[in-house]
């Protein structure tokens, strides 16, 4: 079994501030320097009514802050272009239930090797859902505190109770909810996980602008920033130095998964042993498609390599495909849970996966310094996607689940992929709330 320790506090200051990442104080000039080449001096408008530490914090965004991501602004041909798309079949319920046994061998023997870890995916806004605190937070119980984290962490357990072993955990947060996330496992005792087994480390922000292009305030000393996207979790996890931790450790494999799905099985044997045994970089739990216009990504080959394709790219022909047995061919959606090999992953490190500008609600000050919150999307924010990552990898195994018994996003406050839907789901899976 592998000795996986960080002393939580050395480590978080390690992440704080990042020896390689350390950079010179920047002086008003070159604020103000850096700014006008770009057409953003607005953001120093409200200097000269700042105290000494504001001043010093505004002009370390404005050091920090990559402003780049502006240039896709109106430009969607960075984005997927879509050339010969090929069904990529998956390893169906049936086939996963005759393999069973040796998959599941075949998994728990690498967990037990040390060679899985665990990634969370907790830094997203959580903003559909309309809470404040961060989603991991959000409490479904009816009797009693059924936190998102809680479900998470027990179903974790269950696997590590089998492995008879623990895993690396760690979970990305981003500025916005990092310190919140990190009380908050404190406060519950990490929910009975070794602390030294569970490692934060924060995601890139990025700053978001009005339609205009202009970078948005959020407060005098403020720049509005919002965490770049799920799809920037690697190149943060190697910045922060836990990747070449991970590998000394002879971790192999990472399990890749978002935090809002309370059925979400982490670190699944079953499903890691066949990504192994079918020799695969990767593999991505998926359900059946509940209808032909379902909104999901679906999994497919294009030009040979793995991808996903959003359902609002799909044309009617891809929608009415089907193989000789009448079978739809487009037909497994994504549940945000991955098994990425490392050493496929590190190939991707250098490349440049697309930005996604997306239409958001950012509250901001207006011209006269106050606050707005505005109630229907006001400008933009720069997004990473994970589905952009798949296709740099050469293979991934669709690996079908029961979607009532393994995928309950909470997405919304009510309605579909929401908390009343995700109790029902719990209720019918015997979790008690
Ligand atoms: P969503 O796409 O549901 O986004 O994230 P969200 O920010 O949580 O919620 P909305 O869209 O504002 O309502 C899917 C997963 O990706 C993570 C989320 O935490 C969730 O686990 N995520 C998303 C990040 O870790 N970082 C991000 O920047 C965005």
């Amino acid at each position: 079994m592998i000795h996986f320790l960080y002393p939580e506090t050395d480590f978080l200051t390690a992440v704080r501030r990042p020896c390689r990442d350390r950079k010179e104080d920047m002086t008003y000039q070159e604020a103000y320097a850096k700014l006008e080449q770009i057409g953003q001096t607005h953001l120093l408008r409200f200097y000269d009514t700042l105290t000494q530490e504001e001043k010093d914090r505004l002009l370390g965004q404005i050091r920090d802050t990559d402003f780049s991501v502006l240039k896709y602004i109106g430009r969607k041909d960075q984005l997927q272009q879509w050339t010969e798309i090929a069904p990529l079949p998956a390893m169906e319920l049936s086939e996963i239930e005759k393999g069973k046994e040796a998959f599941t061998r075949t998994g728990l023997e690498a967990i037990r090797r040390g060679e899985v870890a665990a990634v969370l995916l907790a830094g997203g806004m959580g903003t559909r859902l309309g809470s404040d605190a961060p989603k991991c937070m959000y409490d479904i119980g009816l009797t009693r505190p059924v936190y998102i984290m809680q479900r998470l962490m027990e179903n974790l357990q269950e696997v590590t109770d089998q492995a008879g072993c623990l895993i690396p955990f760690l979970i990305m947060t981003s500025d916005r909810n990092h310190d919140q996330t990190v009380s908050f496992m404190k406060k519950h005792d990490y929910f009975g996980y070794d602390p030294s087994r569970v490692i934060f480390f924060r995601q890139d922000m990025a700053p978001a602008a009005d339609y205009e292009g202009k970078v948005l305030l959020e407060a005098p000393s403020q720049i509005a920033l919002s965490p770049n996207g799920n799809g920037g979790w690697f190149q943060s996890m190697d910045r922060a130095g836990i990747l070449a931790s991970l590998k000394k450790e002879g971790v192999r494999w990472l399990n890749v998964f978002g935090v809002d799905n309370v059925l979400q099985r982490i670190a699944d044997p079953c499903f890691i042993g066949a990504v192994i045994s079918k020799d695969c970089e990767s593999g991505a739990k998926a359900v059946r498609k509940a209808n032909r216009d379902e909104k999901v990504g679906a999994l497919c080959l294009e030009d040979g390599h793995p991808a996903i394709i959003e359902y609002y790219e799909m044309s009617d022909d891809l929608l009415d495909a089907v193989d000789e047995k009448g079978q739809p061919l487009y037909n497994f959606g994504v549940i945000l849970n991955y098994l990425f090999r490392i050493d496929a992953l590190e190939r991707t490190l250098g490349e440049d996966f697309p930005t996604h500008v997306v239409e958001k609600k950012i509250e901001h000050l207006s011209e006269a310094g106050e606050l707005i919150r505005p109630q229907s999307p006001n400008g933009y924010k720069f997004e990473k996607l994970m589905i952009d990552q798949i296709r740099s990898l050469d293979s991934c195994l669709p690996y079908e689940v029961d979607r009532r018994r393994e995928f309950a996003p909470i997405k919304n406050k009510t309605g579909a992929d929401s908390v009343e839907s995700a109790r029902e789901l719990c209720r019918e899976n015997g979790i008690p709330l």
